[in-house]
């Protein structure tokens, strides 16, 4: 009897194993991750995003695109191809395969979705590469560091990333294909070293979100780091989100939420601030004013009348910190020296006040910029008095902040600064793992 139990014990923990394997048939992963590195070589610093890009010689080519927020599609330095086998593309070089003048998303891509930039000239069809036997899609393409316009061709891509469950990089690898566009290398003038593409994160159909399917959600999380050794990361899914030390602590608890705002005219993303408040004193903003977010701006600017009250304020409060001369583009710095040491000094959070009372708290190491041994700067710049939107928040003042851009829900997650927390956005544990 005993022994019975026991086999019909055994025969039902197998059919509920069995169970359990068709119900767990969903992917392990919930979420994409790829490395982002910040890089100072450049007039201003920027960040990229690296992404597997062709399987060439039994290994992925990688390629480090700059994030953009803003840009209409994703466009990287490639040539197109449209006969690849073996051996066709050129060594050091990226091939892909040809859109056509006569398919919908060249249309789309050339009106709803281009660029809207004055200095482009219109385009036209007159291309066409060897041995195909249709028009091309010339596009026009704006770099985001210089302004210039120049003409890129549509094309059909295959971008490669990591899985994760938000802890760990998964060996499995999950490909997206959107119709990005190639660009000679003279459209990446003044790119940082090495970055050879534009990744746009925006709301348009033609950005990487996009195209990514089930069971990830468009959810992007994205966390730019200040350390330029070790990378931050940006996840595309649903959380758990987790950093070393506290692996255990799912980045998703310390944060807050505000709305999404979307404007006509724009694929980038925005804000409502009600105010900004440092050390209890409110200063006046007007009514229903949006700030953007921007991953192009170092640092956030702020309109003329929203400046002027920040400054006057912020000086009010940073009294007894002995002051320096300002330095362009800054209007308020501080000596950090003192007999000749570099001191650090710590001012008063600035915190902007959001829909619903939530609160993004912007310390010191957001605020402060250390411009040479002796002189700290606070790291806002006056837009001018008619500048729209009225305030963009920069790079300089979300490094080490997890930000979660819910594109389903339409919300914005903001966790403050992460060192806070005791982690920084390089503290992803990128230890490749087989996954459960
Ligand atoms: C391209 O690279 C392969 C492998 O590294 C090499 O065998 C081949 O000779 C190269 N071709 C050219 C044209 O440089
Ligand atoms: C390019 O060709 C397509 C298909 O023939 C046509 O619909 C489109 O209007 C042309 N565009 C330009 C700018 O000539
Ligand atoms: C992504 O996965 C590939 C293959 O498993 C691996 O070689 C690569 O190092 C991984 N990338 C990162 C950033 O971990
Ligand atoms: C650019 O990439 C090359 C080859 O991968 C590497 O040797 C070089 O150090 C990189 N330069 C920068 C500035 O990252
Ligand atoms: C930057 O990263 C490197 C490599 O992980 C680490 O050794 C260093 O302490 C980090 N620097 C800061 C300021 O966190
Ligand atoms: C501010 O926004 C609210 C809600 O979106 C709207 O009802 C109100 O009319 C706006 N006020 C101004 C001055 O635009
Ligand atoms: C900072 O203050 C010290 C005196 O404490 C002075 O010698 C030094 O020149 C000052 N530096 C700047 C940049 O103002
Ligand atoms: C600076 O040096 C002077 C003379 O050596 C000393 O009296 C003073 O305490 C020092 N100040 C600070 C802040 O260390
Ligand atoms: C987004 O909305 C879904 C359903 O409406 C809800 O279950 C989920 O908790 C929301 N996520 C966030 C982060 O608010
Ligand atoms: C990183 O992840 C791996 C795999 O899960 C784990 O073995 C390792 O302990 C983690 N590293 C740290 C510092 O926790």
């Amino acid at each position: 009897m005993f022994l019975l139990m026991q086999i019909i014990f055994f025969l039902l923990s197998l059919i509920s194993h069995e169970h359990e394997a068709i119900a767990a048939f969903v992917p392990p992963y919930s979420s994409v991750v790829v490395p982002v590195n910040k890089h100072i070589d450049a007039v201003k610093p920027l960040y990229s995003v690296q992404i597997m890009t062709a399987f060439v010689n039994q290994q992925y080519m990688h390629a480090n695109f700059l994030i953009d927020l803003d840009a209409p599609f994703i466009w990287h330095e490639c040539i197109l191809q449209w006969n690849t086998f073996p051996g066709s593309c050129p060594n050091d070089t990226l091939c892909t395969y040809p859109a056509s003048c006569e398919e919908y998303q060249c249309t789309e891509v050339r009106t709803t979705y281009s660029y809207q930039n004055p200095s482009c000239s219109p385009v036209t069809n007159d291309s066409t590469i060897p041995d195909w036997g249709y028009c091309t899609c010339p596009v026009n393409v704006v770099n985001p560091i210089t302004g210039s316009c120049s003409q890129a061709l549509l094309n059909y891509d295959e971008l490669t990333v990591n899985t994760s469950n938000g802890r760990n990089v998964f060996t499995g690898l999950y490909g997206a294909y959107p119709n990005a566009a190639c660009a000679p290398s003279s459209s990446f003038q003044s790119f940082p070293a090495n970055v050879t593409g534009v990744m746009a994160l925006s709301s348009s159909p033609y950005a990487l979100p996009a195209y990514l399917y089930d069971p990830l959600k468009r959810i992007i999380a994205l966390c730019l780091p200040s350390n330029l050794s070790a990378p931050g990361i940006m996840l595309y899914g649903t959380g758990p989100y987790n950093l070393l030390p506290h692996s255990n602590v799912d980045i998703r608890s310390l944060l807050s939420h505000t709305p999404l705002i979307k404007l006509p005219d724009s694929f980038g993303y925005f804000i409502n601030v009600n105010s900004i408040v440092i050390k209890t004193r409110s200063i006046a903003i007007p009514m229903n004013t949006t700030a953007k977010i921007s991953t192009i701006e170092p640092f956030t600017t702020l309109r003329t009348d929203i400046y002027n009250g920040v400054v006057r304020r912020f000086f009010k409060v940073t009294q007894r910190i002995p002051p320096a001369n300002a330095v362009a583009p800054f209007g308020l710095c501080f000596n950090t020296s003192t007999n000749g040491t570099q001191v650090s000094i710590k001012v008063p959070d600035i915190d902007f006040m959001l829909q619903d009372g939530k609160k993004w708290a912007i310390s010191t190491t957001n605020s402060i910029k250390q411009i040479t041994k002796d002189v700290a700067c606070l790291a806002f710049v006056d837009s001018g008095a008619t500048s729209e939107p009225a305030i963009v928040i920069g790079t300089f003042q979300f490094e080490d902040n997890f930000v979660v851009f819910d594109l389903e829900n339409s919300t914005f997650g903001f966790s403050s600064s992460l060192l806070r927390k005791q982690t920084s956005c390089s503290n992803f544990n990128f230890t490749l793992t087989d996954g459960p």
